[in-house]
């Protein structure tokens, strides 16, 4: 059994990215399973609370379900042609603690979808020094830029557009298909 932790960026109820998460995890091929973490708990990242209360729970959980990961797929949105805050703060919170050995090594794919017409080409992109700082691997066989999300998902953030579900299967037992040969 290949598996596989899944990370949305946005905490928006109807959020394109989470949505685009739900089908990867649906459309995952037979011996792989997407885990959907949340960041939603996870505090600003605050070194006082670090040192006082330690690592936060919610923290504690996403590390726990990435230390059970063959592999980590970041869905992510763009803000201002860059990685939305909450997202990176999630990772940096992840990556306390006993954190950087569990991303090392940890091969990892980034998708995401947008409304406007380049489907998150730079907040991908702004994820590559994070990545390598971080000693992951990253997946490069596959890409996955959904732009025009809103003619693609419904109003409650569900991925109803066939091509697209078509392509994101493919881009998920490709990723799969990597992490059953070793990475
Ligand atoms: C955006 N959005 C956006 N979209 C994009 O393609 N490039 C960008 O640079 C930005 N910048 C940006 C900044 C801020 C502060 C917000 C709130 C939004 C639009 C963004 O893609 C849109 O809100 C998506 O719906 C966010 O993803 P979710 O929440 O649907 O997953």
């Amino acid at each position: 059994m290949t598996t596989i932790l899944g990370l949305s960026g946005s905490l928006r109820r109807a959020s394109f990215n989470s949505g685009l998460l739900r089908a990867a995890a649906e459309l995952a091929p037979a011996g792989t399973t997407i885990t959907q973490g949340s960041i939603r708990d996870v505090p600003l990242y605050d070194a006082d609370l670090e040192a006082g209360a330690g690592i936060p729970q919610a923290v504690q959980t996403l590390q726990a379900q990435l230390r059970d990961a063959d592999g980590l797929l970041l869905v992510t949105p763009e803000y201002n042609n860059g990685i939305p805050g909450v997202f990176k703060n999630a990772i940096d919170w992840m990556s306390r603690g006993d954190g950087l050995a569990l991303f090392r090594g940890k091969p990892v794919a980034v998708i995401g979808a947008s409304p406007g017409g380049f489907g998150t080409t730079l907040a991908q992109n702004d994820w590559l020094p994070v990545l390598r700082t971080l000693g992951t691997i990253p997946w490069f066989e596959g890409r996955m830029l959904v732009s025009r999300a809103g003619a693609l998902f419904d109003d409650r953030g569900n991925l109803t557009d066939d091509k697209t579900r078509e392509l994101l299967a493919r881009f998920v037992q490709g990723f799969a298909a990597s992490l059953s040969r070793g990475g």
